[in-house]
């Protein structure tokens, strides 16, 4: 165990700052094997302050200090490794210091570092302390210039925030460039890059007729995979302009791409940091689903320079304020680019299943957390995908133009300030005149609440009566949560037809608020079939026991696309549960199914639907009333598969010849043909016939990387040991030299669904292409196999647990970051019969009881070892 148990902060215990910083000047100078900081930070106390001032600053190698020019002496000031104390300083003064560090050595992929060629750096949440000094806390708000110097052989490229002023060559082949950023801006959007880059170049023309420069800058090997980021960047730029009235602020917008990243992407103000894999895109290393996933990290970056850059947050516990804003407003952007529908079944089936898994288990907490040990731990669904549907029930409840102005209200209003998420919810008051008092609590409270209706209906009167009852389950530290105010959109189906309510309109949404309540629907001619949280109009649990009639009625004909998914989803859960596979599938179901697979929506709409719930949404379904055995869930869905391959064979083998497409496009169209085409065929492979055959020609033929790995999954996991070698040895030699490739050429090996893949993936991890410093790397093989292979993760014999074990046992001090994610599937042993929960403990212990355990990994294993 670490030495003494690390400080939990209290959001209740915020203070204002006590300094502020106006302007800080940075020469960053680099050289092989370190780097000199040079920091002048122009400081103001603030009034009720006292007369010392504390900095952060982490790991840092003073080299040199001074206060208005006068050098302080050694017991002037000290510094523990974590924290620079001056105890004396003036009112209004320059500090300037000097450190040393060592970018070639930092493992963290925090602060500045090294990957590959090029030097760049990561701030948010705290890595600006392990740059230099300062009071690192987004409530400080900065005006920056910066210095960049480097040999100008190795880092031709030197970039940071804000317009270039100047460029100049320097002694020894070295040379500068100076940037300077207008925007007062919190140290965490602070951004630096220096390497060997090629700059791709367009520009964009904003409404009111400026000119920006747009460049991405990448390696040489990856020039021209920038298009697709460069169109979906013009694209956020116009969307925004439209929709929420927001132009782009700097006449430059630059864009690089690293290697080395534990996130997907950064929006450091004008300079945004990618991931490779969420930028670069060509069809050959990009999946139809990565082309989409581009698109919207583009745009939700984008989307940061208001919701996140011009109003930033007051502190860490306001993360929601800026991210589940962004995520609604990337989706908002997604669902007009392409298919709504389908954008908002994929969102809200992710989050079912891995945001409702996070709010049951250990690590539950609020969309604005009460307590953090580590911040970059509460990067989390919760904050991220249910603070963006807290946001979408504002949406839902004010309306759309009201929405937009609350908006608005709150660009304006708090412009240049760092705020909390209680400003945005007033801001939106002030512009509906509606008390939000009550659905404040959405931040508050942990946990997914239960949503119970149940129907009346009197033919005489024509009403129908809907009665509502919310229950919020107990969560850590949180019980006897009183009712959230939130919206129901209900619609009627009756004899089979959507039906109107009495005002015309198909969708009623209704205020629930208490927790238990009616709701009458005057001039209901006859028992109506009842759509219920259209759009998923509320994150909750809909508990409702619908017979089978009702669920194939919302299938054939209802006009909500998430419901009729839904009821889907339902159907075919029951019956996997039901064990009903054994004598066959009930008629009922064959139809209902039967009637998804003839109906006219579009292609992608149609994958969904036909698409069985997930192992994983099975195994939480389950964990609502037992244990979960995750070997009897895959048993049973795998036979339910099988018979659904068999029945309608003749069906699938038409779908796929008429989802064949021309050369590849990533549009809507031909995605959603794909989609529905590889489905089919997946079916097609539990029927016999020469699946196997269609896979190696479709390996063979394909020209893009969708196409390539729909057959390679399939002769991973249908066909022979042999064949399986064969197909991932050629696919290796032809793709080796594109990294992004070989990531999903290990995740395809580490998903395969087979006991003995915990031997594979301990042999992949000798593979010369992995590489345990590289985060993309390790998600790809190790995380893969945690999260997305159960039935080798959950092997009897606990090597699946063991295997995560060790991986994080060897990381847990070089990236403490990316380690405390892949704790995450350990942390649900509760849901587990006895011997597998045990299992995962005891990894957890063993985690629990290393030397210098980091603090990320720390908060997570004590807190899901608390629980017991
Ligand atoms: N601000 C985050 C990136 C970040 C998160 C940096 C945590 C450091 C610590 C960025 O805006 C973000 O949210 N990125 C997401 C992708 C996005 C589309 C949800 C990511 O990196 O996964
Ligand atoms: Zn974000």
């Amino acid at each position: 165990m670490r030495e003494g148990s690390p400080k939990t902060i209290y959001r209740k215990e915020y203070a204002e700052p006590e300094f502020a910083i106006s302007r800080v000047d940075l020469v960053v100078s680099i050289f092989d094997g370190y780097t000199l900081v040079s920091s002048t930070l122009h400081l103001n106390r603030r009034s009720g302050a006292g007369t010392s001032l504390v900095l952060d600053g982490e790991g840092l190698e003073l080299e040199a200090i001074d206060i208005d020019g006068e050098s302080l002496a050694a017991d002037g000031f000290h510094y523990d490794g974590r924290q620079l104390t001056i105890p004396a300083v003036p009112d209004d003064f320059h500090l300037h210091t000097r450190v040393k560090i060592c970018p070639e050595s930092n493992s963290s992929l925090e602060g500045l570092y090294r990957s590959r060629t090029m030097y760049c750096t990561q701030c948010e949440a705290e890595g600006f302390r392990k740059i230099t000094f300062f009071l690192d806390r987004p409530d400080v708000l900065a005006e920056f210039q910066v210095t960049v110097e480097a040999d100008k052989a190795v880092c031709p490229v030197l970039l940071s925030n804000g317009n270039l002023q100047s460029t100049r060559d320097l002694e020894d082949g070295r040379h500068q460039s100076v940037w300077h950023d207008p925007w007062p801006k919190p140290c965490y959007l602070f951004a630096l890059v220096a390497g060997d880059l090629e700059c791709v170049s367009d520009s964009f023309v904003t409404a009111s007729g400026r000119t920006v420069a747009l460049h991405i800058y990448v390696e040489a090997k990856d020039q021209n995979y920038c298009g697709h980021a460069m169109d979906s960047l013009k694209r956020s730029m116009r969307w925004d302009e439209q929709v929420y009235g927001l132009e782009y602020d700097l006449d430059l917008f630059n864009i690089v791409a690293v290697d080395d990243f534990n996130m997907g992407a950064m929006e450091n103000k004008s300079l945004n940091i990618f991931n490779t894999s969420c930028v670069l895109a060509s069809p050959d290393i990009t999946t139809d689903a990565g082309y989409l996933r581009i698109e919207s990290i583009v745009a939700h970056e984008y989307f940061h320079n208001y919701s996140g850059n011009r109003v930033t947050c007051r502190d860490w516990f306001q993360l929601s304020l800026k991210e589940g804003f962004t995520v609604f407003r990337d989706a908002q952007f997604s669902a007009d680019m392409n298919s709504a529908g389908v954008k908002r079944v994929e969102d809200v089936s992710f989050l079912r299943t891995h945001q409702f898994a996070e709010d049951a288990g250990p690590m539950a907490h609020p969309v604005r957390p009460d307590s953090f040990i580590e911040i970059s731990n509460f990067y989390t669904l919760t904050v991220y995908e249910k603070g963006s549907e807290v946001v979408r029930m504002l949406h839902s409840l004010l309306g759309h133009e009201a929405f937009i102005r609350g908006a608005q209200h709150y660009f304006r209003t708090f412009d240049g300030q760092a705020v909390t998420c209680d400003d945005f919810v007033a801001a939106m008051e002030q512009v509906s005149g509606r008390d939000l008092t009550q659905f404040r609590r959405w931040y508050e409270q942990a946990g997914t609440p239960e949503l119970a209706v149940e129907e009346q209906y009197d033919a005489q009167a024509q009403q129908l009566t809907l009665t509502v009852s919310q229950h919020n389950p107990d969560t850590p530290g949180q019980s006897d949560k009183p009712p959230l105010h939130l919206p129901l959109a209900v619609g009627m189906l009756i004899d089979g037809q959507p039906q109107a309510f009495d005002d015309g309109s198909m969708t009623r949404t209704l205020e629930v608020t208490e927790a238990r309540q009616s709701f009458q629907i005057d001039g209901v001619k006859s028992r109506p079939v009842v759509s219920l949280l259209r759009g998923f109009s509320a994150p909750v649990r809909l508990k409702s026991a619908e017979d089978d009639a009702t669920l194939e009625a919302l299938i054939s004909a209802d006009e909500d696309d998430f419901v009729r998914w839904d009821a889907m989803q339902r159907y075919a859960s029951r019956v996997i549960a039901s064990r009903q596979q054994d004598q066959g599938l009930s008629p009922s179901f064959l139809s209902a199914f039967g009637s998804a697979l003839d109906s006219d929506v579009d292609p992608a709409m149609k994958a969904l639907l036909l698409t069985l719930p997930s192992e994983e949404s099975l195994a939480d379904l389950r964990a609502q009333t037992d244990k979960v055995d995750v070997h009897e869930i895959r048993a049973a869905r795998e036979r339910v598969k099988a018979v659904l391959g068999n029945h309608f064979e003749d069906r699938w083998r038409d779908i796929f010849d008429s989802c064949a497409t021309g050369p590849y496009q990533p549009d809507g169209s031909q995605i959603g043909k794909r989609a529905l085409g590889h489905l089919a065929f997946h079916y097609l492979c539990y029927a016999g016939g020469d699946a196997l055959g269609t896979a190696q020609q479709m390996l063979a033929k394909a020209d893009n990387l969708t196409d390539r790995l729909a057959a390679l999954r399939a002769i991973v996991c249908f066909a022979s040991a042999s064949d399986r070698r064969v197909a991932l040895e050629s696919f290796y030699q032809r793709w080796q030299d594109e990294a992004l490739v070989v990531n999903q050429w290990f995740t395809v090996q580490a998903t395969r669904p087979a006991a003995d893949a915990v031997e594979a993936v301990r042999a992949l991890q000798q593979h010369p292409a992995f590489d345990w410093r590289n985060p993309n790397k390790l998600r790809a093989l190790v995380g893969a196999f945690a999260s997305a292979n159960p039935v080798a993760f959950h092997r009897a014999d606990g090597a699946g647990y063991e295997l995560l074990g060790d991986a994080i046992e060897r990381l847990q001090s070089a990236n403490p970051q990316v380690a405390a994610r892949l704790c995450a599937p350990l942390t649900r042993h509760a849901r587990y019969a006895d011997g597998a929960a045990e299992a995962m403990r005891r990894q957890l212990q063993r985690i629990a009881g290393l030397e210098n355990l980091s603090r990320d990994v720390y908060e997570v294993v004590s807190r899901s070892l608390e629980q017991d």
